[in-house]
């Protein structure tokens, strides 16, 4: 199957690439000398295809507003071969930041790239690999990560990763990196004004022009705020090694625009409109990570051209509560991150965006947000479920209230439409492409975790707790993400299930924890019914649950043993959080007093959580996956709490590495994932 030169210029010029065509190998014609600090946040490549591959750098000139790079991409690394030479325009327009696709290139092949100005300065060299043509069986590598913290920890993970993968055999070195969000935090801290939080140092990052306060945080409300805080996360040298190394394929996440926004609404504490944040929040992804994500202006890939838009209010939402507001829909279409790709004989992967065109937050009625205040986080399963599913609940018959024991609140989503994560438009594509797909494994990439998090409070003994929690009732903890997207999970699932798809798994951050597992859309006393498998990734460095609650669970709470179990010599304490979600409170409570492992798990409560192999709220780091014609094999790599950088050739010591395999299914059978420990101590987490 080739490529021409023609459909190639039509695929450019559809996502509209400046772009570079590959032609006889010959000896380079550039005088190139290095100069990483004219391009000061690196190199990088994105969305590789069999062909073609978007290239990128930044290179700022202090004067004019365009000049022109040259791009040269070469099949040897001391640029002896070099297979395409093309100019690559910077401008002003776009921050001096530079894409080109360069085509006509090899499947499934390394290859090696660098920029050069007029004057013969040059950005280091970067190494790039194609995708493989789909009837390609081989192997497929890649690595999932997400949530990226600089201001508050370092990138150690991503040393480890290139450690590691320079050292490994070449079918086992990883194709691509797909980073599943929070490649930035736009809630910045300065650390003249916040020295620590939990165990964190404060590190400079960035300073945000025109922004807000929002505690201690500083907001970006301008292109230029964004932008600043790309390139401050683009300094850290780990991040930069690794998209010199490999090629990455990103979503975004909430932090990318903001904390807790959602559609074009900016919230961070209090919500306000937020049309043309959401705009300038695209601007500066699409200006700083190359992809193929289509951008409303057309088909350049020079300048992201922002629409004209306004800040209003929105009044009007449609049947799945997307804010019918022009402003609001031009802001969410500026750029479009959902897409698909085709990874050789093995691999679909289908990445969906999760904040652009959700439904507003069904949990935030703080009337049910009182129920149960002695049960930290926890949350009544049976409401959570009522207030999702909106007015579509229970066949459109929703109940007027919603009740904790004699607690009784006016049901607030009696009226509102069924929670939609993906909203209606991107769910029917998403259907689509899992309907469609014919290779081996259907991975879901998307930013939030899916697995389940609940626990059994209703199983603690008399009298620890002034109220009882209901007796035929699960909690869940927290709430917010797929997690409780009950009716939206089931309608993917259910698709799964019907179409008899086989090898659909699902791939996740967000979290800030490691968790794998199976999709199911109902848990006991529901049908416990698998259709695939389901993963999360830790944080590469961002604070997780566990070091918060460190940090903040009162000492004298009855409930204390249910998440960390204090030793009676005064060392750290035992994450008995990860043991709650896994086997119950009879457990924590076991281990809290006899530090008895075997003992605890002997009152594991075998109907809380079926759907969960492994789930450690206090890991960082990466997991990678390798799929075959009839595996996959999913590594969590875990780090120690990455708070300061190492300076070791390897990013530092690692704390355990766990491997999650499973066989590949047939239609009508159940996944079935085998778990085992390959080094280091996982503690409670399984
Ligand atoms: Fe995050």
């Amino acid at each position: 199957m080739k490529i021409s030169r023609r459909s190639f210029l039509k695929a450019a010029t559809a996502i509209g690439a400046s772009l570079a065509w590959v032609g006889p190998a010959r000896g380079s014609r550039v005088r190139w000398h290095e100069r990483r600090d004219l391009y000061p946040q690196g190199v990088a490549s994105g969305d590789p295809d069999p062909h073609s591959v978007i290239l990128w750098t930044r290179r700022p000139f202090a004067q004019g507003t365009r000049l022109l790079l040259t791009v040269e991409v070469a099949e040897d690394e001391a640029f002896r071969r070099v297979i395409a030479h093309a100019q690559a325009p910077v401008s002003s327009a776009a921050d001096w930041t530079a894409r080109v696709l360069i085509g006509g290139l090899k499947p499934a092949r390394t290859y090696w790239y660098r920029f050069t100005d007029t004057d013969g300065n040059g950005s280091r060299v970067g190494r790039t690999i194609t995708a493989p043509l789909p009837n390609d069986r081989r192997t497929v590598n890649f690595t999932f990560v997400s949530c990226q913290d600089v201001n508050e920890g370092s990138l150690n993970a991503y040393r480890r990763m290139i450690y590691e993968d320079e050292r490994a055999p070449a079918a086992e070195q990883l194709d691509f990196v797909l980073h599943l969000g929070d490649f930035i935090y736009e809630v910045v801290e300065y650390p003249e004004e916040v020295k620590t939080r939990y165990d964190r140092t404060i590190y400079e990052v960035a300073r945000i022009p025109d922004g807000l306060k929002a505690g201690n945080f500083h907001v970006p409300l301008t292109v230029d705020g964004y932008r600043a805080v790309y390139k401050g996360y683009l300094a850290d040298p780990d991040l930069q090694d690794a998209r010199a190394r490999w090629p990455f394929v990103v979503i975004w996440d909430n932090h990318e625009f903001s904390w807790q926004g959602w559609q074009s609404i900016q919230k961070a504490g209090k919500a306000r409109p937020g049309q043309s944040i959401k705009v300038a929040a695209n601007q500066a992804w699409w200006e700083y990570l190359p992809s193929r994500c289509k951008k409303v202006s057309g088909p350049s890939l020079e300048s992201f051209d922002p629409p004209a838009i306004t800040n209003v209010a929105i009044e009007k939402w449609d049947e799945n509560g997307l804010g019918d507001e022009p402003n609001n829909l031009a802001a969410i279409n500026s750029l479009i991150g959902y897409r698909s790709y085709r990874y050789g004989k093995h691999l679909d992967l289908i990445i969906t965006d999760q904040h652009s065109y959700r439904s507003a937050d069904p949990f935030s009625d703080p009337a049910a947000g009182a129920f149960g205040p002695e049960f930290p986080g926890m949350f009544p399963e049976d409401v959570a479920q009522v207030l999702d599913g909106g007015r579509a609940f229970n066949g459109g018959n929703p109940p007027a209230e919603v009740s904790f024991n004699s607690a009784l609140v006016p049901n607030s989503q009696r009226n509102a439409p069924p929670q939609t994560i993906l909203g209606a438009e991107q769910k029917a594509w998403f259907k689509d492409q899992l309907r469609k797909s014919t290779a081996t494994w259907k991975i879901w990439g998307n930013s939030e975790g899916a697995l389940d998090s609940r626990a059994d409070p209703q199983n603690l003994p008399p009298g620890l707790t002034k109220e009882t929690w209901p007796k035929t009732t699960y909690a869940t903890l927290p709430i917010g993400d797929y997690g409780t997207a009950y009716r939206e999970r089931a309608e993917i699932y259910g698709l799964v299930r019907d179409a008899k798809i086989t090898g659909f798994a699902i791939v996740s951050g967000d979290r800030h924890s490691f968790w794998a597992g199976y999709a199911t859309s109902e848990l006991p006393p529901g049908k416990f019914d698998p259709v695939g498998l389901s993963f999360v990734g830790a944080s590469l460095s961002s604070a997780g649950t566990m070091e918060a609650q460190e940090h903040n669970f009162p000492k004298t709470d009855p409930l204390r043993p249910l998440f960390l179990a204090d030793r009676p010599d005064g060392a750290k304490p035992d994450w008995t959080h990860n043991m709650l979600l896994r086997h119950g409170v009879r457990s924590c409570l076991e281990y809290a007093k006899s530090f008895d492992l075997q003992r605890a798990r002997s009152l594991s409560n075998p109907n809380l959580a079926p759907h969960l192999e492994f789930v450690d709220l206090g890991g960082h780091g990466y997991a990678k996956v390798r799929l075959t014609g009839n595996e996959m094999r999913t590594e969590f790599v875990c780090i120690p709490r990455p708070i300061t950088r190492s300076e070791r050739p390897d990013g530092g010591p690692i704390r355990y590495r766990v491997l999650h395999t499973a066989a590949l299914w047939k239609s009508g059978e159940r996944p079935q994932l085998k778990t085992s420990v390959l080094e280091g101590d996982v503690g409670l987490a399984i």
